[in-house]
């Protein structure tokens, strides 16, 4: 709970005495009341953490990384939290829209792992028209440097002068899916959007804003 060790190796740095609780050395039968006793690990003094759990509507030209070498604002600066976040599924830099951020481990990995095919849905802008031949191909799949990308869903396509906006599910997640998917199907991409990630929506957040939920409310999306 202090992420210093799985359970079965925390025993083993325990049985090691390099643990003391209120300066004692620990042993493995000792209880803790983790707000008034100090445990420490080699003098260092640990303390459990929660998880936490924000939505950010990331606006353009921030980083969806935790800190960044150029000095360019980062998702993370937009959250007040004490705690140090992981962003689940990146945005690109000019990419707008629905960025999730937590320190629960096995969150990121049930919304990552390719097997979970979470649904991650786009608004995307092209310009021009789309013909009837290019929605099927991204519906079916296209390749995408010798990749052949899973089926996706196509709603509400709308054109309005010169340009095309329409939503795409997609339920994988590759570097730059849905900017390569255009170059595929041979649309000149604009705007891309992230309007949800399962059944987690941008629930009316402005541009910048971010939101926090507990454990229970967050589990429920996925
Ligand atoms: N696909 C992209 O091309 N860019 C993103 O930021 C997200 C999905």
């Amino acid at each position: 709970m202090c992420g210093v060790a799985s359970r079965r190796k925390a025993e083993s740095i325990i049985e090691s005495n390099k643990v003391s609780i209120n300066g004692k050395i620990a042993k493995l039968t000792d209880k803790v009341d983790d707000e008034i006793d100090v445990v420490t690990i080699k003098g260092k003094v640990i303390k459990p953490f929660t998880h936490e759990y924000y939505i950010l509507n990331k606006p353009k030209n921030v980083v969806s990384t935790t800190s960044d070498d150029k000095n360019r604002p980062t998702v993370v600066d937009y959250v007040k939290s004490k705690v140090k976040l992981n962003v689940v599924g990146r945005l690109d830099f000019d990419t707008t829209g629905l960025v999730l951020l937590t320190n629960d481990g096995d969150l990121i990995y049930k919304i990552t792992h390719p097997k979970s095919h979470v649904a991650k849905t786009y608004l995307l802008t092209v310009s021009g028209t789309v013909t009837a031949d290019q929605v099927n191909r991204l519906k079916q799949g296209v390749n995408i440097g010798g990749y052949k990308t899973q089926k996706a869903k196509i709603e509400n396509i709308q054109t309005i002068e010169d340009k095309t906006t329409f939503e795409i599910t997609i339920f994988e997640g590759k570097n730059q899916q849905i900017k390569r998917m255009c170059e595929a199907a041979g649309l000149h991409f604009l705007y891309l959007e992230r309007l949800a990630i399962g059944d987690l929506t941008l629930q009316g957040l402005k541009s910048g804003h971010s939101k926090q939920f507990t454990k229970e409310e967050i589990y429920k999306f996925f």
